[in-house]
């Protein structure tokens, strides 16, 4: 009638699972397109105007539509077969953590949203591929602060994640525990 039974071990095991490989893959994707986006967003002035700024901001666009993309899939596959775990600390610290990760998620989905507003309110090109279709209600004044708030977004996000890794890493090599594991390949438990 019954499967066979789980040993009461499991729930040591537990505490050590780890996230599954495509939401490790998905985390570390977006890790590295956050920072990539975050650290060309503060150097394009650097860029000179004309053809190189315009070709340094057609790949922040286009990562950034990447970062998007990756987020939205990486929602849909928490939210359904994607491996969710229990908070590793009790109390406080643990509900601290899962708050700075649905801060995380809502910040990057607002930072996106703004991101694509200004370019869309601008009507900017993509390499000369394509351009977004300008509205006719934009105005200079609307873009500049719709692209001020998507770069202070960008910001806080950056600080939030920041503090994030600090505690990861502080788990990983001042308190010595699995926390970071959970996040890294390897050392599947099933
Ligand atoms: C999490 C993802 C992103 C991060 C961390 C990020 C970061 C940044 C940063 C730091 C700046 C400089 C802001 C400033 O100079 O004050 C910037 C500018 C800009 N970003 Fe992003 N960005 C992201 C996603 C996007 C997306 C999805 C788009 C559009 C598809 C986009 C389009 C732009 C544009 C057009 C600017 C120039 C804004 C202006 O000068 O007014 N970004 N971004
Ligand atoms: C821009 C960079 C980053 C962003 C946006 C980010 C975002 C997130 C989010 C949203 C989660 C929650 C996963 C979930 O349950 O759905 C998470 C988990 C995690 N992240 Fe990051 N992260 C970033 C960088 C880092 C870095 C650099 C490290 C390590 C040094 C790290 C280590 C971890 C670990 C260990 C977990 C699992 C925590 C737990 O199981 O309680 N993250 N991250």
């Amino acid at each position: 009638m019954h499967g066979p039974s789980l040993r009461p071990t499991s729930i040591t095991l537990a505490a050590h699972q780890n996230y599954d490989g495509l939401s490790i893959l998905l985390h570390w994707l977006t890790a590295f397109l956050v920072i990539s986006l975050w650290t060309l967003g503060q150097t394009l002035s650097y860029f000179p105007k004309g053809a190189p700024r315009d070709a340094a901001l057609s790949v922040h666009i286009l990562f950034g539509i990447t970062v998007g993309a990756v987020l939205l899939v990486r929602i849909a596959w928490r939210s359904s077969a994607g491996r969710r775990l229990p908070p590793a600390d009790a109390g406080w610290p643990g509900r601290l953590a899962q708050s700075a990760h649905h801060g995380l998620y809502v910040l990057l989905l607002v930072t996106v949203a703004l991101g694509l507003s200004r370019v869309w309110l601008h009507g900017n090109s993509v390499f000369h591929w394509f351009s977004f279709p300008k509205p006719a209600f934009s105005t200079w004044k609307l873009t500049r602060t719709i692209g001020g708030l998507h770069g202070d977004l960008a910001d806080i996000v950056v600080i939030v994640a920041g503090l994030h890794a600090a505690a990861a890493l502080a788990h990983h090599y001042l308190l010595g525990d699995s926390v970071l594991r959970r996040m890294l390949p390897g050392k599947r438990k099933g």
